[in-house]
C-alpha cells in the first residue's frame, strides 16, 4: 500500500501520545486524559484560536522528552524508569515523603552495597541530578516538537512543563505568570490525571486544591475546582469513546489530513524519542531507516514504496518506550522474565501505530520486524509467505544494525563480519534477496569510500 496516506494531525499526535505514556510509566491514555483536562480548563478561562491550538499540542506532547533521562535515572537509581517516573508523579516535596519514594524505589533488584551507593548520590547530589534530569527532559522535548514544525509557544509550554507557580519548580525556577500559560495548565491537568486514576476524582480534586498557589496558578486552580465538582467532567473523562472527544476538540486545521512531507517529519521525531531512550539505541532507528531505504534501492523499489518503508522502519521499535531501561541497558544476558518483557515490543509498536486508522498495514509490518522465516521469531511465531516483502526489508537493516553497533554486551563488529553471520541464517531467519541487496549496497559504499 504505497498511495497517500490521509490522516488529520490530531488523529496521528493523539494516537501517538500512547508511546509517551509507556515511557512514562503512566496508565494508557494518560496523554489523551491530559489533553481533555488541559483543554476543557482552557475553554473555561477564555482561551481561544491560536492559544487554545498551541494548548491541544503542548498538552498531547508534554512528554516527549521523556525517554531522553530514562537510561540516567537507572544508572543512578538502579530501578525500573517506568515505575519511578509514574510515582514521582505522586510525589510532593516534603522530606518524609521523598526519603519513602527514594527508599521504596531504589535498587529494588540490585545488591546492598550499589544500593547503598546509589541511595549516597541521591543524598548529597539529589537535587543537582534532578534539576538535570528534568533540563534534559525539557529542551529535549522542546527541540523534538520543532523538529515536528510546532511554534515556540508549544516548545515552551513543554519547557516550562515543571516549573511551579512559587517559583520552587525546575529547571529555572521561573514564577507566577512568567510561566507559560500552557504549562501552567499542563501541569495540573499532569496532576489531576494521575491522582484520578490512582485514587479516584476526590483525591484529584483535593491534590489540586492543596498545590494552589505553591505549584499551581491559583486562578487556574480554582477554574479545575469549579469543573470538577460536576460529576460529568469524571465521567466524560472516563467514557470508552474519550480519543474520538479528544481529536474533536482540536483546532480546525487539525483535522486537514497532513502531507507526506509532515508524516515524514513526524516519523523522524518519533524515532529521536525511541533512539533518545538507551545511550545503546541512540541512532538505530535512523540507521535501520538508512538500511532499508539502501536495500529497497537496490532492489528497484520505486519512490513511494522506499518512502513508505523508511517510515516502518524509523518507527519500527517504537513499542521499546515500554521496555524499562534496565532492561534494555544490562550489560548481561537478560533473565528469562527480562527477555519476555523485550519480546512485547514488536506486539506494542503494532499497538500504538494501528491506533492511526491509516497505518493499519504499516502497524503490521512494522510489528513483525523480529518474525523469522523458519517460524522461530517473535511475537506470533508466522513464517514463510505470512512474512511480506517490506518486513523482510526492515529485518534485514534491522539485524544488520543490530550487529554493526555498540551493544551493552560487545563492542561493534565490522562489516564483514556482520554479513558473514547474517549469511549463515539466508532461510532461516533471513530473506536471502534482501540479504544480497544490502550486500550488493555495502560494496558498492565501499567502493565509493575508496
Ligand atoms: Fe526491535
Ligand atoms: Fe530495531
Amino acid at each position: 500500500m504505497t498511495e497517500p496516506l490521509r490522516v488529520g494531525k490530531a488523529e496521528l499526535l493523539s494516537a501517538l501520545s500512547y508511546a509517551l505514556d509507556l515511557t512514562e510509566g503512566q496508565p494508557e491514555g494518560h496523554g489523551v486524559r491530559c489533553c481533555w483536562i488541559g483543554m476543557t480548563i482552557g475553554r473555561a478561562i477564555g482561551l481561544s484560536g491560536a492559544d487554545l491550538n498551541d494548548l491541544y499540542y503542548t498538552l498531547l506532547l508534554k512528554d516527549i522528552g521523556c525517554s531522553s533521562n530514562a537510561a540516567r535515572i537507572c544508572e543512578l537509581y538502579l530501578t525500573d524508569d517506568r515505575e519511578f517516573k509514574r510515582d514521582a508523579k505522586l510525589l510532593d516535596e516534603s522530606l518524609p515523603q521523598v526519603l519513602r519514594f527514594v527508599l521504596s524505589h531504589t535498587g529494588l533488584k540490585a545488591g546492598l552495597s550499589e544500593r547503598f551507593r546509589s541511595l549516597v548520590t541521591i543524598f548529597t547530589t539529589g537535587g543537582t541530578i534532578a534539576r538535570e534530569l528534568i533540563e534534559t527532559r525539557c529542551q529535549r522535548g522542546a527541540e523534538i516538537v520543532r523538529m515536528m514544525r510546532f511554534p515556540e509557544t508549544v516548545a515552551t509550554g513543554i519547557l516550562d512543563l515543571d516549573e511551579y507557580w512559587n517559583g520552587k519548580g525546575k529547571p529555572t525556577g521561573l514564577s507566577g505568570t512568567g510561566i507559560s500559560i500552557h504549562a501552567r495548565i499542563a501541569l495540573i491537568a499532569q496532576v489531576a490525571d494521575v491522582f484520578h486514576t490512582s485514587a479516584g476524582p476526590l483525591a484529584a480534586r483535593r491534590e489540586v486544591e492543596r498545590r494552589a498557589g505553591s505549584w499551581f496558578d491559583p486562578q487556574l486552580a480554582a477554574a479545575f475546582g469549579a469543573l470538577a465538582i460536576d460529576p460529568a467532567f469524571w465521567a466524560t473523562l472516563a467514557a470508552p469513546d474519550l480519543k474520538a472527544i479528544v481529536i474533536a476538540m482540536a483546532g480546525d486545521d487539525s483535522s486537514d489530513g497532513v502531507d507526506e512531507d509532515y508524516l515524514d517529519d513526524v516519523a523522524v521525531a518519533f524515532a529521536e524519542v525511541v533512539d533518545s531512550k538507551s545511550p545503546f539505541t541512540s541512532g538505530h532507528s535512523k540507521r535501520v531507516a538508512l538500511f532499508t531505504d539502501m536495500i529497497a534501492e537496490e532492489m528497484g523499489l520505486d519512490e513511494a514504496r522506499r518512502r513508505y518503508l523508511k517510515r516502518v522502519a524509523l518507527l519500527h521499535d517504537i513499542g521499546k518506550l515500554g521496555v524499562s531501561n534496565q532492561i534494555l541497558d544490562k550489560p548481561g544476558k537478560p533473565d528469562e522474565e527480562e527477555w519476555q518483557t523485550i519480546r512485547s515490543h514488536p506486539a506494542l509498536s503494532e499497538m500504538i501505530l494501528s491506533k492511526i486508522a491509516a497505518f493499519a498495514d504499516l502497524a503490521r509490518v512494522a510489528g513483525a520486524h523480529h518474525e523469522r522465516l523458519d517460524g522461530r521469531g517473535y511475537p506470533n511465531g508466522i513464517s514463510g509467505d505470512a512474512i511480506c516483502a517490506g518486513t523482510r526489508i526492515v529485518t534485514t537493516a534491522d539485524i544488520f544494525d543490530a550487529l554493526t553497533a555498540d551493544r551493552p554486551y560487545r563492542t561493534a563488529m565490522p562489516v564483514s563480519q556482520a554479513l558473514g553471520i547474517m549469511e549463515k541464517d539466508l532461510g532461516t531467519a533471513l530473506d536471502p534477496d534482501c540479504f544480497h541487496a544490502l550486500a550488493r549496497a555495502m560494496r558498492k559504499l565501499e567502493k565509493a569510500a575508496a
